[in-house]
This record gives C-alpha cells, sequence and structure tokens, in this order.
C-alpha cells in the first residue's frame, strides 16, 4: 500500500473516498456541505457505535467524491485497539465496494488516551493488517481483485511533520514484518518444511545483515540436540536450529572502546511444521489446523526482520526449534526416555515421554538450554504449546508466564498498547509437581487439568534464574473467523507485541 501524509484537512482531498472517524452521539465535524449532507439523514441512519458505517456521496458538494463515516463508540471507552479495529474495518469496506484510493483524517484528539502518534501508527497498522490475504494458491480469484492501494494520511495541522515521517516508516516496517510473518504461517505442512524454515531465515539474515547459523541432523547429533531429535525422528524433513544474531550496539561499542559488550535478549519459538502428534496421533478432526503449529518458531523470524530495520540499540538473539513431527516407524514412542542438551548444566534434562504429541516442551527444552548457554540478559519465548491454554482463555489473549515480575510487567504493558493481548497464569510448585517423573528428571505430561501451566512448568526446568517469560500463543497465532483488522488464517500474534517491548527496553 502507498501512504502519503498531510496536514491538510481530509475535505480538500480529491479522492474517490475520505474516511472520517466519530464518536457516538457526538456531532461530527466538519465544513458546512458535510453538515449539509448529514442534516438529511434520519436520527438512526448513523449514531457513531462501533462497527457503525455510513457511505455519503458528496455528489460535488465536497473535494471527495465520498465520506465514509466510521463510528468509533462512546469516547470514554476509546483505545487505540477501538481506532485500530475501526480502520481495519474502513479498509476492508472500501475495497468490497470496489474503492483502491482514500484519504483519511487522522483523528486530532491528542488526550491522554490518543495521541495523534499513536493514532497514526494504529491507522496505518490496522490498513496494512486487515488488507493482507493468502493469495498466493489462488491468484486469479474474483474476489481478491480489488485493493486499497493508496492512503493519503491526513493530519491535524500542528502536527510535526517529520515525527509523523518517522512513525509511518516504524509502523510500515512493523506491520509488514507481521504480514510476512502471517505469509509463511499460512503454508502448508508439504510447503514449509524444517529446511524451508532454515532458507527463510537465512534469505532475511542476508538482506538485513544478520548472522544465521543453522544445525542440521548431523551438527543436533554432535551437540547432543536429543529433544529437537527426538520429536523429529519420525519425519523425512530433519530437524533444524536456526540462530539469528541482530547486534544493534557495535556503534555504541566503538564510540566507548571500553564498553562491554551488552548481553543478548534471546527470542525462542517453537516450529513444528506440521504436528500430527506422532504415535500418539491427534484425531483427523481439524488436524490441518497443524501447520500453525509453527507460528511461534516464524513470530522470531518476522521479530529480528522488524528489529533490524528499525536498527533498535540491542542485542537479539532469534533461536528456532524446527521439526515435523510424525508417525512411522523411526518415530519416537510413549515410554521413551530423551536428553535435552545441557547447556551450561554438567548434563542434560532427562525426559519421561508420555506422550508423543507434547512434543513442542520438548524441542523448546533443547532451544531454551541452548539459549541459556549464550548468557542472556532475558528470554522470551514463544510457542503454539498446549490445547488447554485455549481452553482457559480462548482466543482472545496469550497465556503469559514467567519467572521475573518486572518482564512480565513489561509485557503486559506492550500488550495493551498492541492489543495484543498477554494474561499471566500461575507457576506455583504444585503445578511443578505434576511433571516429576519416577525414571526421569521429568515426564512430558502433566495431566489434563492446568495443561497450559504443567506445560509452562516444564519449560521452567531450562531457564534457570534468568529472567524468562513464555507466551503460549496456541489461541491467538491464528483466527477462524474475520476479525476487525485481521484476516481468516495466520494472525503473526507476538510480532507487535515483542518489537514494541523491544523499542521499550531500555
Ligand atoms: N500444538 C499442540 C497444541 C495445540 C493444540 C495448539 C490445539 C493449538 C490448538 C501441542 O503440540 C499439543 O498437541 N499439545 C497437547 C499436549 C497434551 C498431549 C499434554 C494438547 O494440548 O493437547
Ligand atoms: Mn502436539
Ligand atoms: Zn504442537
Amino acid at each position: 500500500m502507498n501512504f502519503s501524509l498531510t496536514s491538510s484537512s481530509v475535505f480538500t482531498q480529491k479522492q474517490p473516498a475520505a474516511i472520517l472517524f466519530a464518536f457516538e452521539s457526538q456531532p461530527v465535524a466538519g465544513p458546512a456541505a458535510l453538515k449539509n449532507l448529514l442534516r438529511r439523514l434520519g436520527p438512526k441512519e448513523f449514531r457513531g457505535r462501533e462497527r457503525q458505517f455510513l457511505l455519503l456521496h458528496t455528489a460535488g458538494k465536497l473535494a471527495p467524491q465520498r465520506v465514509l463515516l466510521v463510528g468509533l463508540g462512546k469516547e470514554k471507552d476509546f483505545t487505540v485497539e477501538t481506532l485500530r479495529r475501526a480502520m481495519g474495518m474502513a479498509a476492508k469496506k472500501l475495497r468490497d465496494l470496489g474503492i483502491e484510493r482514500a484519504a483519511v483524517q487522522v483523528c486530532d484528539c491528542d488526550s491522554e488516551s490518543c495521541a495523534v502518534t499513536d493514532c497514526l501508527q494504529a491507522i496505518v497498522e490496522a490498513s496494512l493488517l486487515a488488507t493482507y490475504r493468502f493469495r498466493q494458491f489462488k491468484p486469479n480469484d474474483e474476489s481478491n481483485s480489488t485493493e486499497l492501494r493508496s492512503l493519503a494520511l491526513c493530519l491535524p495541522p500542528h502536527t510535526d511533520l517529520k515525527v509523523a515521517k518517522e512513525i509511518l516508516a516504524r509502523a510500515q516496517i512493523v506491520a509488514e514484518a507481521t504480514n510476512f510473518v502471517r505469509e509463511i504461517d499460512n503454508l502448508p505442512g508439504n510447503v514449509v518444511t524444517p529446511r524451508v524454515l532454515a532458507d527463510y531465515a537465512r534469505t532475511i539474515a542476508k538482506e538485513n545483515n544478520l548472522k544465521c547459523t543453522v544445525l542440521a541432523k548431523k551438527e543436533l547429533q554432535q551437540g547432543g540436540f536429543g529433544g529437537l531429535l527426538a520429536v523429529g525422528g519420525g519425519s523425512v524433513n530433519e530437524p533444524q536450529l536456526i540462530v539469528l544474531e541482530y547486534d544493534g550496539t557495535s556503534e555504541s561499542q566503538s564510540a566507548k572502546p571500553n564498553a562491554q559488550r551488552p548481553a543478548p535478549i534471546a527470542l525462542v519459538g517453537k516450529a513444528i511444521t506440521f504436528d500430527s502428534g506422532g504415535i500418539s496421533i491427534k484425531p483427523s478432526d481439524k488436524m490441518d489446523e497443524m501447520k500453525f503449529d509453527k507460528c511461534g518458531g516464524v513470530a522470531v523470524l518476522g521479530i529480528l526482520k522488524a528489529v533490524a530495520q528499525l536498527k533498535l540499540p540491542l542485542r537479539i538473539l532469534g533461536i528456532i526449534s524446527s521439526a515435523e513431527n510424525m508417525p512411522s516407524a523411526t518415530s519416537y514412542r510413549p515410554g521413551d526416555i530423551v536428553t535435552s542438551y545441557k547447556g551450561p548444566d554438567k548434563r542434560g534434562v532427562t525426559i519421561e515421554v508420555l506422550n508423543t504429541d507434547a512434543e513442542g516442551r520438548i524441542v523448546l527444552g533443547d532451544a531454551l538450554a541452548f539459549a541459556r548457554e549464550q548468557k542472556p540478559q532475558a528470554i522470551v519465548d514463544f510457542a503454539t504449546l498446549t490445547g488447554a491454554c485455549v481452553v482457559a482463555l480462548g482466543s482472545f489473549a496469550a497465556g503469559l508466564f514467567g519467572n521475573n515480575d518486572e518482564l512480565q510487567e513489561k509485557i503486559r504493558a506492550s500488550a495493551e498498547r498492541t492489543g495484543e493481548r498477554a494474561w499471566p497464569l500461575p507457576l506455583w510448585q504444585e503445578y511443578k509437581d505434576r511433571i516429576k517423573s519416577d525414571v526421569a528428571d521429568i515426564k512430558n505430561t502433566g495431566g489434563r487439568y492446568g495443561g497450559a501451566i504443567t506445560a509452562a512448568a516444564f519449560l521452567a526446568k531450562y531457564v534457570g534464574d534468568v529472567p524468562w517469560a513464555h507466551l503460549d500463543i496456541a489461541g491467538t497465532a491464528w483466527t477462524t473467523e474475520e476479525l476487525p483488522y485481521l484476516t481468516k488464517g495466520a494472525t503473526g500474534f507476538g510480532v507487535r507485541l515483542v518489537v514494541d517491548l523491544l523499542r521499550h527496553w531500555s
């Protein structure tokens, strides 16, 4: 999409459509010609309720050919998420009307709940996210033919255009990284294998000046990555551990020669390119959705891409543990005891496998131990880890776990700002007791109850005292219904949240 910035009003734009947001039961601001058009309306035609729209033809009375009024609901309930949703729905509406160019008035309330800069970011992000569709296998589809292609962003007259330009660029980077993640997520298991994922990582590294190291089967065997090898053992598509490194601190380093290199922040992701359950095979109903079991790892790819383009002054490590979980004669079995990567410990954690479908925690164990070995200042992991998390929170929030209140609070704040919600769940000792095994250090299931928490307790075994947060994105990584600013399929959850977290890291 092509964006332009202007500090003139939306009513001066010669465009097929102008988007105008309005609060519930408040007069719509605009020139006399607009007031005249509005005067003809019946009392129920447009009240500004959330999700309410009205398309007015201006018949030559105003520069834009049409005005699309979009309701925001009551002003006292307004957040940037309200605006994201309204803009997302407006972009889809225009597309359905076959309108490809529009202007939008960026609100100028500039109250605490809504700064112009936040509104601008929300509008840009929502319009890009809402118009993304997974088209590559249906290129000639009729409904794919029109798209909102150009959006003029009309800022209130007092806005600093230089600042606005920066925010526009940033919002584009983040939204485009999110859509990039969604596209890979949406690709099926026959197209994206662990090796293909490693190729994506190499390409991102090349394009953005990152370091990329891939451990394939042989290196995993030499290194003792017993968990990832066990999970990937049943598939002809061999497992891969993908490591991306970004260093945005080197410039400031040369300024301060004695300064120590700061410790990296490690981002760890589960990337099961297809989760059939393995020998503990899943029921066939909805098994197709398990192509999305790679979303945590792919989010890490997208975050690294965005962070490099934003040139954040941090060191970041992306670690993606990728395998395909399949049943075969070479699969790992229930009852097997596997040994994780040892990391900084004397020996690797041993796992009694009770269910081969609880594979995510096993591949993450190796990756977390590897992350800890790099002496990071913090670890954040992402995984479509448990169906139990979806039972607990539905599709409206990710489960948030960890061992560090400060890190959790930062993530909660980013979740509020970005609308990518995360909600804390406890990690009390009783849950950790549920995964004790008679024959190994831990077992890979803790029973049906509290399943999201016992899975997180399993991960906690690997991080020691490093500040750590775990996001269970099983309910949020993809959507089976159309959402205001997202479309059916992968959501790219985690990219906006964690880029915001890293921008506010300090
Ligand atoms: N990838 C699944 C979790 C999942 C299921 C995510 C449904 C989204 C929707 C994970 O590997 C899994 O199968 N977990 C099991 C664990 C159980 C066997 C202890 C689950 O949640 O049922
Ligand atoms: Mn599974
Ligand atoms: Zn899984």
